[in-house]
């Protein structure tokens, strides 16, 4: 499977735009993340573009989402660890995290809601103008894109990552796909 497969099965199952652009931040993340630690970037992102490709088809039941998404996974092609990796990142299931891949698509997920919503209190809008300093500061205000899991953010700890290098890092990262992003 490649990124084009992948993608368009990501838009086959998911009609809803920002969900799609979820996905696309995240793998933009996830590949700054396999390049920071020396990981097989095309694995990695693709994961990130995968992880939530049954989230309409599990219409909001955490019970099915990620197994289905795993197994759907399996089926388009990806390895073992691919599919792992995106039925860990519900905690729902209690399956404790094993892998590098596991844990950096598990922090990854969440950061990017947090930066798109750093990006839309702009006047602009825009990602450009955004400064990691602002996200760190909109990291402490709870009550800020409060979907956003700070408790799973700070997780990046476990995959040997500071979280103001973890911020900066996903900031960049969907820098680079500012327009793909709309932002
Ligand atoms: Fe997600």
């Amino acid at each position: 499977m490649n990124r084009e497969e992948a993608l368009d099965s990501v838009k086959a199952n998911v009609e809803n735009e920002n969900l799609v652009k979820h996905m696309l931040a995240t793998e933009a993340i996830m590949r700054s993340l396999a390049r920071r630690f020396g990981e097989d970037e095309e694995e990695w992102g693709l994961t990130g573009l995968l992880h939530d490709i049954d989230v309409e088809l599990t219409e909001g039941d955490m019970g099915s989402h990620s197994k289905l998404g795993a197994d759907l996974a399996r089926e388009m092609g990806t390895s073992e660890a691919m599919a792992n990796a995106i039925l860990r990142h519900n905690e729902t299931h209690g399956i404790p995290r094993e892998t590098q891949l596991d844990k950096a698509l598990f922090c990854a997920d969440p950061l990017t809601g947090l930066i798109i919503a750093a990006a839309l209190v702009r006047p602009d809008k825009k990602l450009a103008g955004v400064e990691a300093k602002s996200v760190r500061k909109r990291f402490k205000e709870r009550s800020f894109a409060a979907g956003a899991s700070r408790e799973q953010i700070s997780s990046c700890s476990e995959i040997g990552l500071e979280l103001d290098e973890f911020i900066e890092l996903g900031l960049e990262a969907m820098k680079g796909i500012a327009a793909d992003l709309g932002l």
